[in-house]
């Protein structure tokens, strides 16, 4: 698997997102991708596999289930990209359906070096599917992918997840708009997208006892302690889950448990923090099956078939490019 050099300095950008920000005005914030270093993303594996958080199991039972019938709905032949491939494991239902079918090439598209490992390690084994990884931000990679790609080959984009619940509204559309203007007509994305359900168990799912998801949100203070060479006394900071009734996300926010000020060298910066004070690190939105299809068509794609799993309310959207 060939990993590509990504070509912009990643301390400087990560520094340069640090500082945007940290400085904000009113709430303080940091981009929820940098949760996932090789640190943050062992404890996202954790996490998936906690009682509470129902989420990536779900989206493995659909794909587990029905990938025959997915694959059945796909043009041949085609090429798999997937934005954000994590470990995997998910993905290999799909992958193993297609072999089945035709040799298939499949391009993660990783800004973890860490994710994008152990994703061949997890699915190096499938017959007749060749593995090209991609180490670049979701529409770069994708860019490049659909560039590789042979007259009359399709694609198809993963998007599995619900990792598209961490783009705010409308930021969401916008992007699937800017993925489906790299597609041509035909082409297909399979969106997984977490459902609406009760409060209790969404805080429940975002904030567990054992404490994987704070040491999960808290990770990203130690991660800019590690790379920017900042002081941030971790034990002053507590991970908040709360849902805002406003958006429909669950958010995760690091809130400061006194008056305090904290150095960031790489990124020129010292921010202080009043007791009680909040730093945003991530939104999860919750959607209704309905509005899938909505935001699909507004983003130039048919909704061509929707799977939902009942035990956990989670979608798995087959969207087509008009
Ligand atoms: C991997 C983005 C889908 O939003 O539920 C898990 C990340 N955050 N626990 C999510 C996450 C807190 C997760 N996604």
């Amino acid at each position: 698997m060939l990993a590509h050099p990504v070509t912009a300095d990643p301390v400087f950008e990560f520094a340069a997102d640090v500082r945007a920000g940290l400085t904000q005005p009113d709430q303080k914030e940091l981009p929820s991708k940098y949760l996932y270093d090789s640190v943050g993303s062992a404890l996202f594996e954790a996490i998936s596999v906690l009682p509470e958080y129902g989420l990536t199991r779900a989206d493995e039972r659909l794909l587990r289930r029905h990938s025959d019938d997915i694959v059945e709905r796909l043009p041949v032949p085609l090429v798999v990209a997937e934005l954000g491939s994590g470990s995997g494991k998910k993905t290999r239902w799909i992958l193993e359906a297609l072999s089945r079918r035709q040799a298939t090439s499949y391009c993660p598209i990783e800004i973890s070096p860490a994710a994008l490992a152990m994703c061949r390690r997890e699915l190096g084994d499938i017959d007749s599917i060749s593995i090209v990884g991609f180490e670049r931000e979701y529409l770069d990679g994708l860019l490049e992918v659909a560039a590789q790609r042979q007259d009359g080959e399709h694609l198809l984009v993963l998007f599995l997840g619900s990792t598209i619940g961490n783009f705010d509204r409308p930021a969401d559309v916008r992007f699937l708009q800017e993925v489906r203007r790299i597609l041509r007509a035909g082409d297909a994305l399979l969106l997984g997208t977490d459902l609406v359900k009760s409060i209790p168990q969404l805080l429940d799912a975002y904030d567990d006892p054992l404490g994987i998801t704070a040491a999960f949100n808290l990770n990203l203070l130690a991660r800019i302690n590690r790379e920017l060479d900042a002081d941030f006394d971790l034990r002053q900071f507590q991970h908040v889950a709360r849902f805002n009734h406003s958006s429909g996300s669950m958010e995760m926010h690091l809130r400061s448990k006194r008056k305090q000020m904290v150095v960031i060298p790489q990124a020129e910066l010292s921010v202080t923090f009043r007791e009680g004070e909040t730093i945003w690190t991530e939104s999860s939105h919750k959607y209704s099956p309905g509005e899938l299809t909505q935001i699909g068509e507004q983003a130039g794609f048919r909704r061509e078939a929707q799977w939902i799993d009942q035990e956990w309310p989670f979608a798995e959207n087959l969207l087509i490019a008009d």
